[in-house]
């Protein structure tokens, strides 16, 4: 596994400058205390995937033909870093996370045990970037970008409510694949939206502290990044071992919602 974080550390204090928001109101709401930004000089979403692909290879000894996923995210420059989108700006951030993954002969006891996908496309737009648009006659117009209809769009209140319910109902669901136990996890590495989605579905599913590994305190939501930056940061600090009963889950736009059963 290999990660990159870009360098430009952007704190809730730094974003208090800019809009009207507090330190206290983002980390209650969210648990972020600070995130990474691009650095326009120097990174783009490919050379961090590319940064990141580099040092989960340097790792694995492998070579570049053989295998690789990666999650790479620029989000900062989709935000309006105004009054007008904080609600949405002091959660993303910019980051990227890549694994090797090789097929193994003993997939009873290693390897991704199953996955599970879903998705409900009727809450389409309670999170999405509505323009510019391929099937109307323009493209983009003044008009769509007075109108934010280039900025991302969230409801957080339905994405709040949805995701704590479609994260335990889908690890739930791993679990029965597998029959398999809450117990028998030994730790849980959700998507980094909301720290408060994820304290709340820990205590839901009665899991404790040692099982459910968080970084968005430092890294925001760094959106298709945070799950392949969590478990490189989980695994870094010890926290994610070999032969652990990996679960990841995450919850995002669509609304899709997805799960995976990892013996590691
Ligand atoms: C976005 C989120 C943090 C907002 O928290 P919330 O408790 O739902 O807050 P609300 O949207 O109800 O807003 C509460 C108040 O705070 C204000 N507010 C919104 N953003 C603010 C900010 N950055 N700073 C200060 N105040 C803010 C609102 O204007 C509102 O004020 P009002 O009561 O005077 O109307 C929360 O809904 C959330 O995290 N949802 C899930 C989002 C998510 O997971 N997205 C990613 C999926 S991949």
């Amino acid at each position: 596994m290999g990660h990159y974080l870009p360098d430009r550390v952007v704190t809730n204090f730094d974003l208090e400058k800019v809009m009207d928001t507090s330190d206290q109101w983002i980390k209650e709401r969210t648990g972020i205390s600070e995130r990474r930004f691009f650095d326009p000089e120097k990174d783009t979403v490919a050379n961090m995937a590319a940064r990141a692909s580099n040092l989960a290879l340097k790792q694995s000894g492998i070579d570049i033909k053989d295998i690789l996923v990666v999650g790479a995210e620029i989000q900062s420059s989709a935000l309006e870093m105004n009054d007008r989108g904080r609600s949405v700006s002091v959660i993303f951030a910019d980051g990227a996370g890549a694994l090797i993954l090789q097929a193994t002969d003993d997939s009873d006891n290693q390897g991704i045990l199953s996955t599970h996908l879903h998705a409900d496309g009727r809450f389409a737009e309670e999170l999405y970037v509505r323009d510019p648009g391929s099937s109307r006659k323009e493209r983009l117009t003044k008009e769509m970008i007075d109108d934010v209809g280039i900025r991302a769009h969230m409801n957080g209140n339905v994405v709040f409510k949805h995701a704590v319910v479609k994260f335990q109902e889908v690890i739930h669901e791993a679990l029965e694949a597998n029959q398999l136990k809450i117990d028998d996890i030994d730790l849980l590495i959700p998507h980094q939206a909301n720290l408060r989605i994820n304290q709340f579905v820990q205590k839901q599913l009665g899991l404790g502290d040692d099982q459910v590994f968080n970084n968005i305190m430092h890294c925001g939501n760094t959106t298709a990044a945070s799950i392949p930056i969590a478990m490189c940061e989980a695994w870094d600090e010890g926290r994610l071992k070999p032969d652990d009963l990996l679960c990841i889950a995450a919850f995002g736009s669509g609304f899709t919602w997805a799960s995976a059963l990892i013996k590691f």
